[in-house]
Parts: structure tokens; sequence; C-alpha cells
């Protein structure tokens, strides 16, 4: 790796996802030797720092979310020798003529304009940009999501950046595509023998997808109240992950080999429509609680939030996919804010063994486990005898820790991705085509909350989460998988 010399053009340069990730994901990469070593860094945002002050803020930032040991003046000195800042407005169609002069002529250099701004800024950028004749062949687009808030908005934003820059150059990132642990999900279906002829509905009893949260909204109250759990959250990364879950094996591990996969998957899903939305879905909103004796705030009370909000920071749901290999199945996804515990993880179910042999114990089907946050790990349950007299039966666990299996840093999925941009690698990556597909799954059923019933269920911040979204689970004989405390 290494690649080619080129341009990261980051708008957005002062925000929080350039500072907290973006930015120390570039300083990794330059550490590591992946750059090359006459890749330019340029951020752009409205701010009228000097290079040299925007240097430092930078320089306060990578130093906090890098760690400690990673962190060398050596290493700093030469990734900010890289690092260049420009203040610009994205509103004014002229501020890109002087962005382009800043760039100068270099054909034949890659340029990647990574947009971590506002989505509503995505289409204007992407215009002005080729306005000042900055969409050539070698320029890239990075959208970060959510891209629209709907499948008629996420179309227009798509239809006027595909009006300048052709698909094979618009990179929509999510960013848990980039995680090791997703990819092992991917390692751990295609690269062993065991586990995919089992993969199906004859085997598989239910499927559960969690992304559990104990943050709140943070600083961003002002985005999460327009957007929710829904769009903030399943629309992309659960849905994603359901994918690679349920997809079938591509045939090359390329982009749009492994993007038609996933496509047929999102299509697949079974509408949840009318009054399905209420048996199929649940929705929250957390009130004030506490975790570990710490009072947590009422999501109505944080900061740019509005008092009266009826935005969802919590969502459980249902969802079926109509195909050969998984009708029947239920896949179980969740997500939400301010919970009792940080995990995102996937559960598959197996089901128990067709005959009881050994009387006096209920065999438990088999669980597979892919946990992606904090640690990342997969385990296995199996029944086991339990030692001494008889034939008594007991769960034990089969764990793969990873951070012991391999002994090596783990990148953060913006490293990752990063430079699968700056290669031109799509296959970690959403087409237009699977966005659209998602929105059009997601959209009936936001319709359906504005219809039916407009309030979220209240759950305590610090808590599991509402407790419809036990019954969900409880009606059909389901429990979530989670090592609760009182
Ligand atoms: C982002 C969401 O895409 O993902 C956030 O907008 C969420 O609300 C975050 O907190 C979770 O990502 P990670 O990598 O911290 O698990």
């Amino acid at each position: 790796r290494g690649g080619n010399a080129c341009d990261i053009v980051v708008f957005g340069g002062t925000g929080d996802l350039a500072m907290r990730k973006l930015l120390p994901a570039l300083y990794y990469l330059h550490r590591d030797r992946h750059l090359h070593p006459q890749t330019r860094i340029l951020a752009l945002a409205r701010a009228r720092h000097e290079p040299e002050a925007y240097r430092r803020l930078v320089r306060r930032h990578v130093s906090q979310h890098v760690a400690s040991a990673d962190f060398s003046e050596d290493s700093w000195g030469s990734f900010s020798a890289r690092l260049d800042y420009m203040p610009l407005d994205i509103s004014q169609r002229l501020e890109f003529a002087r962005l382009a002069r800043h760039l100068g002529d270099s054909p034949g250099r890659v340029r990647v304009f990574y947009l971590a701004t506002l989505p509503d800024l995505f289409a204007p950028t992407a215009l002005h940009l080729h306005g000042a004749g900055l969409a050539d062949d070698q320029a890239r687009i990075v959208l970060e999501k959510p891209l629209g808030e709907s499948l008629a908005t996420a179309r227009r934003v798509n239809d006027q950046i595909g009006s300048v820059f052709d698909e094979s150059r618009v990179f929509r990132i999510d960013h848990f595509l980039g995680k090791e642990a997703v990819q092992n999900l991917l390692a751990l279906r295609f690269g062993n023998a065991l586990f995919e002829p089992l993969w199906r509905n004859g085997h598989i009893d239910h499927v559960q997808i969690s992304v559990l949260e104990t943050v709140g909204v943070e600083n961003r109250g002002a985005y999460y109240d327009q957007a929710g759990a829904m769009r903030d959250m399943v629309q992309n990364h659960l849905l994603q992950l359901l994918c690679l879950v349920a997809m079938e094996a591509p045939v090359h591990f390329e982009p749009e080999a492994v993007r038609n996969e996933k496509l047929k998957i999102l299509e697949a899903l079974r509408p949840i429509t009318g009054m399905d939305v209420q048996d199929q879905t649940v929705r929250g909103q957390y009130s004030r609680g506490r975790r570990a004796g710490e009072t947590l705030p009422a999501y109505y009370f944080e900061k740019s939030v509005d008092h009266d909000s009826n935005t969802e920071t919590y969502v459980a749901l249902r969802a079926e996919i109509d195909n050969w290999r998984w009708a029947g199945v239920p896949f179980y996804l969740r997500t939400g804010k301010s919970l009792a515990q940080r995990k995102s993880e996937i559960v598959i179910q197996f089901k128990s063994v067709p005959h009881r042999l050994f009387p006096g114990t209920t065999p438990e089907g088999n669980r597979l486990v892919i946990r992606l946050q904090p640690d990342e790990s997969i385990s296995l349950s199996l029944m086991a005898k339990s030692p001494g007299r008889g034939m008594a039966l007991q769960e034990v666990e089969l764990d793969l820790h990873f951070d012991e299996a391999f002994k090596r840093r783990r990148w953060d999925a913006y490293e990752r991705l990063l430079l699968d941009v700056i290669e031109g690698d799509a296959t970690l990556f959403m087409r237009r085509d699977e966005i659209e597909a998602a929105w059009r799954w997601v959209d009936p059923i936001i319709g359906g909350w504005q219809e039916v019933y407009r309030s979220p269920k209240r759950y305590a911040a610090g808590s599991w989460g509402p407790e419809a979204a036990d019954s969900l689970l409880e009606r059909a004989g389901h429990a979530w998988f989670d090592e609760r405390g009182d």
C-alpha cells in the first residue's frame, strides 16, 4: 500500500468528525508510511484560521485521540508538514475558484474530496467543485452518512451528485464496514467451510443485531433531533450489518460483486407497513435516569434538542428476508443511546437438536456471538457434559478474542476506508442503489410512526431500553442476549 501522490481535501475541517476521526486516522496512515511522500492534506472550513493556528488545533486533538505511545514529535512534525488549511464558505461558489488555484495544476494527481459536513451541503459542494473544474476524472468524492432523510431526498442528492461525478467516483461511507470485526464476519462466513452449510433457515432460529451505546447525543443535538435513531443508525449501519450476515457469497471480493449481493438482501426485506409497524417495531426515547450512581439527563434536556421532541433515541424491530435462504427467520435489530451498556454484536441463534438424548437437560441451540464492540471477539456456545456422574449437559463457550489472537494495533475504521478511497477501492462503500433500497424499506416505518403513534416509549437513561423491546421478542419465544444485572 502507499499508492500514488494525492490531495486529500477535507470539507468540515474543524468539525467533530474531522478532529476525532479523520485527522487521527490520517496521522496513523502517515506514521505507518501508507501515504505517498507527496500526498497533501488540505482542510477547509468557514473559520478564518491561519494554517499554523489550525495545525495547533489539530495537534491538540490528534494527540488526544491516538494512543499516547503512538504520538511522537517526529511523526507529528512530518505529518503537520503535509497539513494545510484554507478558510472557505461552501455557499459561495466563487470561493471554489480560489480552492482550484490553491490546489494548483497537477495533472494525474488523484484528488479526494471528503465531505465531513452537514448532508445539506453535499450537493452544493459537488456542483461548485464541478463549476471550478475540480470534478474531473481524477477526483473522488466521499460522502458521510446520512445521505438524505427519505428515499425522495436521497434520490435528489444522488441525482445532483451523479450529474457531476460518475458513480465510480462517489464513495458513500458507512464506517461500520471499515471495522475489523465487521470484515471478520466476512472472513468467518466465507473463509471457513464450517459455518456456511448451516447458515440458513433450516438451522438458524433467529438473528439479533444490536448496536447499543451508553453515550447520549453529546454535542450533536441539532443534527440528531432531526434525524433520530432510525435515520442515524438503522438505515445505514444496522442494515449493512444485516446484509453482511445474510448475503450470498459474492463471486469475487470486488466492489460490484459484493454490492450486488448486499442489494439483493435489501430488496428482499419484507416491507413493514400499516399495522405491522406497531407490531414489529418499537420506538423509544430516554428520560432521566442513572448509571453507576450518576444522574443522566432526559433526551429533551440535552443541548440543542427541542423540549417537546418526539425524536426516537432507540429502535428495536423485527425484520424478515423473503428469500430462499432466510424465509421464516426473524432478524431482530436494535440500537439506542444512553443505555446500560455499550456493545455492538451479532448473535446467530441456531436451532436446538431435533431429538433429546439426555434426559433431564434441555439442550440449548448453539449460539454464535460476533462482538464488534467494545472488544472484538467471536464466541460459540456448545453443550458439554458437566463433570461427574450422569449425563448432565451444560452450556460452555468457545471464545476467540482478537486482541489476544493478533497482538497488533487494531486499525480504526477510518484508516482503512480512507486508504481504500485513495486507492480507488469501493468494495466497502455503499452504491447508490443500496442506499435507495435501504430508504425504500425505512420510509414506510417512519411514515407509520408519524401516522399511528407520535410519541416514543420512554425508557430511563442507563437502562436496557423500553420494555416493549423485550416483549417484541418474548411474543415469539425469544429474548435479547444480554447479561443484565439487577
Ligand atoms: C455514527 C452515528 O454514524 O455512528 C452516531 O451518527 C453513533 O450517532 C456512531 O454514535 C457510532 O459509531 P462507533 O464507531 O462509535 O460505534
